[in-house]
């Protein structure tokens, strides 16, 4: 027993050595592999160094490993979450899904309790404005000037008032001061019949033009945009003239208003008529710029006893008051409480009667009266109604005429200078 337990702790021993031997060998294969510990070593270290010098050009390179830098958005922390339940991290969340664009649908969470309140200010916020605006206008009546003139609306934005001709042919921009601070551009438009002649002259020669026995049209536009809008530019096309950007529209200086308009016109009437040898010259007005018309050819006639040579309306109303009830765009209001008081009536709280009506009860020129029955703007009861007033209050009453335009020529509240007939017609 005792031998065997010595033979056991010398197998005992024996196997120590056995294991010191056993461990002495990696030591000798690790003194074999020197070789490649500097080589590891040298990998660690130019690893990093290589890396860190190759970066900058890889990116140079190929960009868009950029935008990885920059969203970092593989790094997709917290792991593991699960988006259809947000509940279980934050309280009344739900989540929805949103297409933004074809083959994109991005997920969000939606909390509950701001969501109905949301809801409630998008729909109230419309509602307020609706019921305040009419409030508004009362207390500031100089706010119904923005809606009725729209000069600040100067479409077609961009465009270049000193190259009417990118437009229309035969046609010349000028400036006019109509009173101190204030001038007015025009585009000055010749017969087509004068537009070889035309070709390369200057103001001089458009001025002369204007005696040539050719009756000068004295245009004045409707409210919103410029002499430069379509509509307009068709107008010059077919029936040539002045088109005049009335004070604070285009590039006209000054700020819109009432009498502003009037002494505009009259300004260029004096100087057209100081031009115009014995040409006859006539006011056109369409829209807004009827009112216009009408005022000016009154003051002329009660002021100077000077008659011009004819005024016609194209798409006109009665007086702005009128007007503003029977437009579409006060159609949501017609209904209001207090519509007139509140709306109507700060038309002339805010300077704007333009008193067609009154106005031809004065005239004695000759008076074209031009309606679409399907005018969407101002309905043609309002045309029909001046032509009655006029014929009634004209002495000479086959100076009065009145040419409706039926539906089927679709020509709208904008567009009867379009209609081919019009010159045709005018005479
Ligand atoms: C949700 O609300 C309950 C009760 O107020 C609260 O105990 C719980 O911790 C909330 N859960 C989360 C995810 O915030
Ligand atoms: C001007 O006239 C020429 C020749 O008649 C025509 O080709 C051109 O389209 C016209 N320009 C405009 C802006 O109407
Ligand atoms: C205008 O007409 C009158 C008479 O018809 C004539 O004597 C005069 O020369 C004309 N003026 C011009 C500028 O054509």
């Amino acid at each position: 027993m005792r031998r065997r337990g010595r033979d056991g702790d010398s197998g005992d021993s024996g196997g120590d050595i056995g294991r010191a031997e056993g461990e002495a060998s990696p030591g000798r294969q690790g003194r074999a592999q020197h070789s490649w510990l500097p080589w590891l070593l040298c990998t660690l270290l130019l690893a990093p160094l290589l890396a860190y010098v190759s970066v900058p050009f890889l990116i140079r390179l190929f960009p868009s490993l950029l935008t990885k830098f920059v969203y970092l958005n593989f790094l997709a922390f917290p792991f593991f979450a699960d988006f259809r339940q947000p509940e279980l991290l934050v309280n009344n969340t739900i989540n929805l899904y949103l297409t933004t664009e074809p083959g994109v649908t991005v997920g969000i969470w939606a909390q509950h309790s701001w969501l109905p309140w949301l809801l409630r200010t998008l729909l109230l916020a419309p509602l307020l404005a609706y019921v305040s605006v009419p409030f508004l206008i009362r207390l500031f009546p100089s706010l119904l000037t923005k809606f009725v003139y729209l000069n600040f609306l100067a479409f077609p934005f961009f465009a270049d008032f000193r190259q009417p001709e990118l437009l229309v042919n035969n046609t010349i921009n000028l400036y006019l001061t109509t009173e101190p601070g204030v001038t007015v551009g025009i585009w000055h438009t010749v017969p087509s019949s004068r537009g070889a002649e035309a070709k390369g002259k200057d103001q001089r020669w458009y001025e002369e033009a204007l005696a040539d026995d050719h009756p000068v049209i004295i245009y004045l536009h409707g409210n919103g945009g410029t002499r430069a809008a379509s509509h307009r530019v068709q107008f010059l096309k077919v029936s040539d003239g002045l088109a005049m950007s009335p004070t604070g529209y285009g590039d006209s200086t000054g700020h819109p208003s009432e009498n502003g308009f009037t002494t505009d016109v009259l300004a260029l009437y004096d100087w057209a008529k100081a031009r115009s040898g014995n040409s006859t010259i006539l006011f056109w007005g369409h829209s807004l710029g009827t009112g216009i018309a009408t005022n000016a050819a009154r003051k002329l006639q009660e002021e100077r006893g000077i008659q011009v040579g004819a005024v016609v309306l194209e798409s006109p109303y009665t007086n702005i008051r009128d007007a503003g009830a029977n437009i579409h765009i006060t159609l949501i209001y017609r209904q209001f409480p207090g519509f007139e008081y509140l709306i109507l009536d700060s038309m002339a709280r805010a300077g704007m009667f333009f008193p067609s009506d009154e106005n031809v009860k004065v005239l004695s020129c000759p008076l074209l009266i031009l309606h679409a029955e399907d005018d969407g703007v101002l309905p043609p009861k309002l045309g029909r109604q001046l032509y009655e007033t006029a014929r009634e209050a004209y002495k000479d009453k086959s100076k009065v005429k009145f040419v409706t335009f039926p539906k089927k020529l679709g020509l709208g509240h904008d567009y009867i200078s379009f209609n081919p007939e019009l010159p045709a017609l005018v005479k």
